[in-house]
């Protein structure tokens, strides 16, 4: 039950530091230390050898919001453990596959299971490879919510996100969960391909283990001054424009994708850079501009993209963090503000203000968040 919450949604977004919690329990190893035998790798996927030594290439195939996790697992799966990777909707992938190329994981991220364009997508896959020479055949992995699903049956690898049933339509703790996944998967790759070194590694996951008190921070800290700002945009907005960069530009998707779906705003969201090609266009005093604003390597480059957009008088919300926030403060109109975190992990804290925005606008809209209109939990049909 809604367990006091008003709604699922928002509960599950209360649920999110839970689990981050659990799911590094499981998949972390708290044995691992940096010095120690090369065969034990920090994370426990239970991953075939196979599949560190014969990944070449990696090719994503999802839809909505696990698209977005995609998105960022690429950035990591990249960055951290040196293959290229691509991410397509698949429900284009199905109808203009790439060529064959030898030695290619392909993942299959489905919250539900049973997304049909997605299955579709990796039952293809593995009908066109199957008649091809072992090296060219389908390594197939699921990153789902329900590993007894149409997906598990199909794939031959399975990270399960645990994240526990889901019932607001709109994802949250799954989308988490998911992009935890991705964390696993390229830091495992890159312990096994030795591509990071294992300082590195564990840095990575000391910051990991600071995520699930940093989630509690931000809900305790944000979560009513965000449902104030949310009364800005009940009445005369109709539209927002979101822009990130790097590896928070699919945060900025993810923010503009719950706002449309929850309270029906039209939402967009850019590359903070792609601005000034067109859409700075659409901006005036009614169009508030959210900038996803983390530090790190792309930070002032977001900054100097956000005061273009105010320059054309656009309300200016930004997303950052404790460390930079009295200096945002000054670009910015309202700061929607997270705990100190290294640019790589920042992801999982900038997308919770961005859910609690959503969510407050939809519910002081009176609209059912838990059940918007045209929208289903699981999309069985093409
Ligand atoms: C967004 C949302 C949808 C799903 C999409 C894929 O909040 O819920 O965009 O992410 O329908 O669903 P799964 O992950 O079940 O394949």
């Amino acid at each position: 039950e809604k367990q006091g919450f008003r709604h699922y949604m928002l509960k599950e977004i209360h649920e999110q530091p839970g689990v981050v919690r659990s799911s590094l329990e499981t998949y972390l190893n708290p044995n691992w230390h940096v010095s120690e035998n090369p065969d034990f790798s920090p994370i426990n996927l239970g991953l075939s050898s196979q599949l560190y030594e014969n990944t070449d290439y990696i090719q994503i195939v999802a839809c909505g919001t696990s698209w977005h996790a995609s998105l960022i697992g690429k950035y990591l799966l990249e960055q951290l453990a040196g293959i290229p990777t691509t991410v397509d909707y698949a429900s284009e992938y199905r109808y203009s596959p790439k060529p064959v190329i030898p030695k290619t994981l392909t993942i299959g991220v489905t919250q539900s299971g049973e997304t049909a364009d997605t299955i579709a997508a990796l039952e293809m896959e593995r009908a066109r490879r199957s008649k091809l020479d072992s090296k060219f055949q389908a390594q197939l992995l699921a990153i789902t919510n329900r590993p007894e699903s149409t997906i598990g049956q199909i794939c031959n690898h399975i990270i399960n996100t645990q994240a526990g049933i889901e019932i607001g339509v709109a994802a949250t703790k799954t989308f988490i969960a998911q992009v935890l996944g991705f964390y696993y998967l390229a830091l495992d790759l890159a312990y096994h391909r030795k591509t990071l070194s294992n300082e590195r590694i564990s840095e990575i996951i000391e910051g990991l283990h600071h995520i699930p008190d940093s989630i509690e921070k931000t809900l305790e800290t944000q979560d009513k001054a965000i449902e104030e700002l949310a009364h800005n945009f009940t009445q005369e907005t109709e539209d927002f424009i979101f822009i990130g960069r790097g590896i928070n530009f699919p945060i900025a998707l993810e923010g503009a994708l719950k706002l449309k779906e929850i309270s029906y705003i039209h939402a967009e969201a850019y590359p903070a850079g792609e601005m000034k090609h067109g859409p700075i266009a659409l901006l005036d005093h009614k169009v508030p501009v959210v900038a996803v604003a983390m530090p790190g390597s792309v930070y002032e480059k977001v900054i100097s993209n956000a005061q273009e957009a105010k320059a054309r008088d656009a309300r200016l919300i930004g997303v950052t963090s404790a460390m930079n926030s009295q200096e945002a403060a000054h670009t910015f109109n309202d700061l929607l503000t997270v705990p100190e975190v290294e640019e790589l992990l920042s992801p999982i804290l900038a997308v919770i203000p961005l859910q609690l925005l959503s969510y407050h606008i939809a519910a002081i809209k009176g609209l059912d968040v838990d059940q918007p209109r045209n929208l289903a939990k699981s999309v069985t049909v093409e």
